[in-house]
């Protein structure tokens, strides 16, 4: 009898939480399935809702909860740092911030080496675009359509998704290149013989849309809002080689592929052998703690001119997150753990895409996959429906997955990199079943 009380409990707090929230959060911040999930509580690969069912996480708060959520070994450093000190601004430097930008130095592909820290993959991404313009002296940005870059008017401009640009948005200096969606290729093309032309069509953008002389090109190393895109092995480099022709710095954006998640490599740059002159992060950088990032080759920083202050960035609380987790990802050899089991899962999505016809393409690196879903293999005509419905029943099962893709249509898969075979095994038995349940 009390437990049922406690149900009816439960599911009235998890009514006023909904209530609320459309009463008084703006509409645009929508919320995933019919019935939307009121988090309550979670732990390690695991979220439970207010009415105690619990669930695998295999999305991760949109990529952002690397080493498991509320991980002791980063809460524990975080609770001593709120007690020692929480808040000073840049206007006092800390020992915290300075750790954490010395070790984003040793880890960070190349040259990179001075930091700019912020709150947020937006501030990243508009910082990246600021110092380019200032330290080339250049304005026109190239972008990639199907990117992401975030909230921001400037960080809409670069997005290349119809939905997320309706902000008035005016792109002045900014052109976007087709995608390197070998799925869809916009070009019409086959990859190989295709020869990587979606790469050479960031040389005619610069020259037919820009002025000739670039401040950046801005990509995503693997697009994922977007829907998991992945670009052929040869595509970085020969862009690499465009952009410095044209006098323009590289930025590779690693908001969701940096730090260990698409395996082997701290960044996803570093899978495509191409050394950045700044790279962006966040999201699972500080495992769920407020973090932006900036960090750029000594030069190009040093090409910021007038002054400018993020209040919180680099807060010692933030800064010891970020480090906390670099040091798990470190100590507990994950980037070898998401190579590994992400390659597993991947067999295992593979195997699933040999039994349902609705699955047309897996992609993907590490623990960063995709499925995206189709009504028909030979058309690809996408299957939005059949993707909220299949989120509907993992959810149902126990499974938390996300979804992306202009088209709405493809599964998007990130748990934590701390994950092993048996919750693999979990996820996949419950794709199959939830799969095999859709009409
Ligand atoms: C690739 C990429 N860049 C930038 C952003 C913006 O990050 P934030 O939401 O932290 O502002 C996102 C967010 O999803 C992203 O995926």
């Amino acid at each position: 009898m009390a437990k049922k009380n406690e149900g009816i409990k439960a599911g009235t707090r998890r009514d006023e939480v909904l209530r609320k929230h459309k009463e008084y959060l703006f509409p645009c911040i929508t919320n995933y399935y019919a019935q939307p999930l009121v988090a309550d509580h979670a732990l390690g690969q695991h979220v439970w809702d207010i009415e105690g069912n619990r669930y695998l996480d295999f999305f991760g708060g949109i990529l952002t909860i690397s080493v498991g959520h509320c991980n002791p070994k980063v809460t524990g450093k975080i609770k001593d740092q709120v007690d020692r000190l929480q808040h000073t601004s840049t206007v006092y430097p800390n020992e915290q911030i300075v750790a954490l930008a010395e070790k984003l130095a040793e880890i960070t592909p190349g040259r990179l080496q001075k930091s700019f820290f912020c709150n947020s993959g937006t501030e990243a991404d508009e910082t990246a675009v600021m110092l380019a313009r200032m330290s080339t002296g250049n304005f026109d940005v190239v972008a990639l359509r199907h990117g992401y870059s975030g909230h921001s008017m400037l960080a809409k401009s670069l997005t290349a998704h119809a939905p997320y640009r309706r902000a008035g948005i005016v792109s002045v200096g900014i052109s976007h290149a087709v995608s390197p969606y070998c799925y869809r290729c916009p070009l019409h093309l086959t990859y190989p013989s295709c020869g990587v032309a979606c790469a050479n069509d960031v040389e005619d953008t610069i020259r037919t849309t820009t002025s000739g002389n670039i401040a950046a090109f801005l990509a995503e190393t693997i697009q994922g809002v977007g829907g998991v895109i992945v670009p052929p092995k040869e595509y970085f480099k020969i862009v690499f080689t465009i952009v410095k022709k044209y006098g323009g710095l590289f930025i590779s954006d690693e908001v969701q592929t940096g730090f260990g998640r698409t395996g082997k490599k701290w960044f996803g740059i570093e899978h495509w052998e191409v050394e950045p002159d700044m790279l962006t992060g966040a999201k699972g950088m500080a495992n769920g703690t407020p973090v932006g990032l900036c960090i750029a080759t000594p030069e190009v920083a040093d090409g910021f001119k007038g002054m400018t202050i993020s209040t919180f960035g680099g807060n010692p609380v933030t800064s010891v997150a970020a480090r906390a987790t670099i040091e798990v990802i470190e100590e507990e050899k994950l980037l070898d753990n998401a190579d590994r089991v992400g390659n597993y899962f991947r067999r295992k999505l593979e195997e699933l895409q040999q039994k349902y016809p609705l699955i047309g393409d897996v992609r993907g690196m590490g623990l960063m996959q995709g499925l995206e879903l189709v009504k028909d293999r030979k058309t690809k005509e996408p299957a939005p429906e059949a993707t909220v419905q299949l989120m509907e029943r993992c959810r149902a099962h126990g499974l938390l997955i996300g979804k992306g893709g202009l088209y709405g249509n493809v599964i998007r898969l990130a748990p934590p990199l701390n994950i092993g075979k048996g919750d693999v095994d979990e996820a996949i038995a419950v794709m199959d079943k939830s799969f095999g349940e859709l009409n």
